[in-house]
């Protein structure tokens, strides 16, 4: 009877199934995304769009693709109650997560922006054809391909970073229960 409470107290305390799913989706994809990203040639004038490029323009595309579902799901359905932490803790961490919603949009876009003004076609998974974003100019300007790097390693990589840190503060030092809000069987 008690370990059924306990069980049911757990789980309404934790973030939905599909929330949960969705959130592990986009770590996974954003974790190829950085690897194929930093494997791939970088690019030159003449560049031609070889199958890293096509992997990381296709799953970047389809990363943006999840991300809008899921912040449609999210703005249906509420979180579970703030665990118990001091105001100032349970602003930082909204605010973390609003960043991490603009650069999990923004991050792409600036990528889409880039590969269009090269002229590179952008299907979402390699399915879905996007239209181009921008003109495809004689010579693309540095500032498509500053955005993205900008985007990608001083803010969005350093809110993961953050993020991180915090989750794993929650779970070794202070020992609460945020992080199993995410991942329910810890
Ligand atoms: C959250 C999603 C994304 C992440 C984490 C990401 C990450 C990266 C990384 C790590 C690089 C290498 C930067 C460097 O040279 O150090 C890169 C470059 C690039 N990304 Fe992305 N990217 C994302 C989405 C996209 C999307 C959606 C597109 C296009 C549809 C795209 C197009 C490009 C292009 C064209 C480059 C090469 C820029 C250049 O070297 O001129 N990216 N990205
Ligand atoms: C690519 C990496 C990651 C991204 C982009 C990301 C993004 C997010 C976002 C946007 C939220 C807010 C959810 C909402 O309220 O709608 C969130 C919540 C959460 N994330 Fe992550 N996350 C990442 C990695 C991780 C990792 C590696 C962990 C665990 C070590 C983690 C643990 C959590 C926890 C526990 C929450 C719930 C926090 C709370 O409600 O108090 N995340 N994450």
């Amino acid at each position: 009877m008690g370990a059924i409470a306990t069980s049911r107290r757990t789980r309404s305390m934790a973030y939905d199934p599909v929330a949960r799913a969705l959130h592990w989706l986009t770590v996974l994809l954003i974790a190829a995304e950085y690897t194929v990203g930093l494997t791939m040639p970088g690019i030159h004038r003449n560049t031609r769009v070889g199958t890293l490029i096509s992997i990381h323009l296709a799953l970047g595309s389809g990363i943006l693709l999840l991300i809008v579902l899921r912040i449609a799901w999210r703005s249906r359905h509420r979180p579970p109650p703030p665990p118990p932490l001091p105001r100032w803790q349970r602003y930082v961490a909204a605010g973390t997560h609003a960043a991490l919603y603009a650069a999990l949009v923004l991050t792409p876009l600036t990528g889409w922006a880039t590969a269009s003004a090269h002229g590179w076609p952008v299907r979402a998974f390699g399915l879905l054809p996007l239209p181009a974003l921008v003109a495809h100019p004689p010579h693309v300007p540095p500032w498509f391909w500053e955005a993205h790097v900008f985007m990608v390693y001083w803010v969005l990589l350093t809110l993961i970073i953050v993020h991180i840190a915090a989750a794993l503060y929650h779970r070794l030092i202070r020992r609460d229960s945020v992080l199993s809000r995410m991942l329910p069987g810890l």
